[in-house]
C-alpha cells in the first residue's frame, strides 16, 4: 500500500483525516501566482512554460502542504493542439475559433499531431515528478469531450451550452465525430501525462449537467467510459477521477458505469445523499461551496467539518465543489485545512 494519502483514498481506504487538495489551487487568489503569471506575460505563455508552470503548481504545495498537486495547464489546450486558435481576452475568459459545420470537424488535425503542441506540458509533468515532496500525489487532467466540445463549437464559455446543443440537434453525426476526435485526443494526451509521471488523472466535465436523457449517456457517460477503459488497458494502476459536474441524481452509478475510481461532487448535491448513493461505490471528492473561502467566518469551519463528517465512513478526498475563485482569501484556505486536520 502506498504511503501517499491520496492514492490510499483512491484505492478505497477510509482514513481518519481525509487528504485534501483544491480545484484551481494554483490561481489568482495567490499573490505569488499573480507574480509568476506576470513574469510569463499571460496565461497561455504560463501554461506552455514548463519551469514557470511547475513553479505555480508547487506554490500552493509550499504554502499549504496539500496532499496533491494538479498539473498547471488548461482543458482548452486540446482544441488548440487539434488546430483551433485559442486566446484569453483579459477579464473575459477564453476565446477560440469555432466549429459549426461537419467539414470543419474533418479539418481538425489528426490525433498524433497533438504532441507537437502539448510537449511542453509533458515537460512540466516531468519537472513536477522530480520536485514534488515524496508524500504529494501528482494529478494530471483533461477536459471531458462534451465540455471541451462546447467551447470548440461556441468559441467561448456559454451559460447554457446553447450552440453545442444546437449543433448536436442539427447534425448528430458530425457532432458525434467531434466527440470521438476529442475522445481519442484525450486518451493520447492523458497517456502522455502518465508516461511523464502523472500518478492520477482527472476528467473535468464541467457542463455534464446540461446533457439530458440519452444525451447524458451518449456524450458524458460513454466518452468517460471509453477514455477510462483505454487508460486502464495501458495503465491499470493509475486511478481516474471523474467530475460530471451538476449530474445531480446521475452521480449515482457514474463510477460503476465508467470505471472511474473516484467521483468528484459539485456543491449542489447533498453530502448525506452522496455518502449513501455515490460513496457506496468508492471514493468521493469535493462538495464544499467555494464561496465559503470568500466569506470565511464560522460558516467555513462548520461546513468544512460537516463535509468531513458526512463522508467519514468511506474513502474520501476533501475538495471544493468547483474551483476556488480569485476573490478568495488565502487565510481562509489555511482555516479550512486546519478544520480538516483538526
Ligand atoms: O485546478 C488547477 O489548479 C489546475 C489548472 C486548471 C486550470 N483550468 C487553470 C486555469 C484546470 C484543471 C482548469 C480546468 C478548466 N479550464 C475547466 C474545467 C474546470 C472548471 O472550472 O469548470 C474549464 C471549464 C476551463 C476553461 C477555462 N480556463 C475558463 C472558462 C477560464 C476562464 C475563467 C477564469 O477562471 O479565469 C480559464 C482560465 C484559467 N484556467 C485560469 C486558471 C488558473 C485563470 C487564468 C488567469 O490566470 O487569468
Amino acid at each position: 500500500m502506498s504511503q501517499k494519502t491520496i492514492l490510499r483514498a483512491l484505492a478505497g481506504e477510509t482514513q481518519a483525516i481525509p487528504p485534501v487538495w483544491m480545484m484551481r489551487q494554483a490561481g489568482r487568489y495567490l499573490p505569488e501566482y499573480r507574480a509568476t503569471r506576470a513574469e510569463a506575460g499571460d496565461f497561455l505563455s504560463l501554461c506552455y512554460n514548463p519551469d514557470l508552470a511547475a513553479e505555480v503548481t508547487l506554490q500552493p504545495i509550499r504554502r499549504y502542504g496539500f496532499d496533491a498537486a494538479i498539473l498547471f495547464a488548461d482543458i482548452l489546450l486540446i482544441p488548440q493542439a487539434l488546430g483551433l486558435d485559442l486566446w484569453f481576452a483579459t477579464g473575459e475568459g477564453p476565446r477560440l475559433s469555432t466549429i459549426t459545420r461537419a467539414h470543419e470537424v474533418a479539418r481538425l488535425k489528426p490525433v498524433e499531431a497533438i504532441h507537437e503542441t502539448l510537449s511542453p506540458i509533458y515537460e512540466t509533468v516531468r519537472i513536477l515528478s522530480r520536485e514534488l515532496p515524496r508524500e504529494t500525489t501528482l494529478i494530471g487532467f483533461a477536459g471531458a469531450p462534451w465540455t471541451v466540445a462546447t467551447y470548440m463549437i461556441a468559441g467561448r464559455g456559454t451559460p447554457d451550452q446553447g450552440p453545442a446543443h444546437a449543433f448536436k440537434a442539427a447534425d448528430r453525426a458530425a457532432f458525434t465525430q467531434l466527440i470521438e476526435r476529442v475522445t481519442e485526443a484525450t486518451i493520447a494526451y492523458l497517456s502522455a501525462q502518465i508516461e511523464a509521471g502523472a500518478e492520477v488523472v482527472k476528467l473535468f466535465d464541467s457542463w455534464a449537467g446540461s446533457l439530458q436523457g440519452a444525451d447524458f449517456h451518449d456524450f458524458a457517460l460513454q466518452p468517460a467510459q471509453r477514455i477510462i477503459a483505454a487508460l486502464k488497458t495501458r495503465y491499470p494502476h493509475i486511478p481516474v477521477i471523474a467530475f460530471p459536474r451538476e449530474a445531480g441524481p446521475r452521480y449515482a452509478g457514474f463510477a460503476r458505469a465508467t470505471g472511474a475510481d473516484c467521483v468528484a461532487l459539485d456543491n449542489s448535491v447533498s453530502a448525506d445523499w452522496a455518502a449513501a448513493e455515490v460513496q457506496k461505490d468508492g471514493c468521493v471528492q469535493g462538495n464544499l461551496d467555494p464561496k465559503l473561502l470568500v466569506s470565511g467566518g464560522a460558516a467555513l469551519e462548520t461546513e468544512t467539518r460537516r463535509v468531513v463528517q458526512a463522508f467519514s465512513k468511506g474513502p474520501h478526498i476533501f475538495n471544493l465543489g468547483h474551483g476556488i475563485t480569485p476573490d478568495a482569501d488565502p487565510e481562509n484556505v489555511a482555516r479550512m485545512i486546519a478544520a480538516i486536520r483538526g
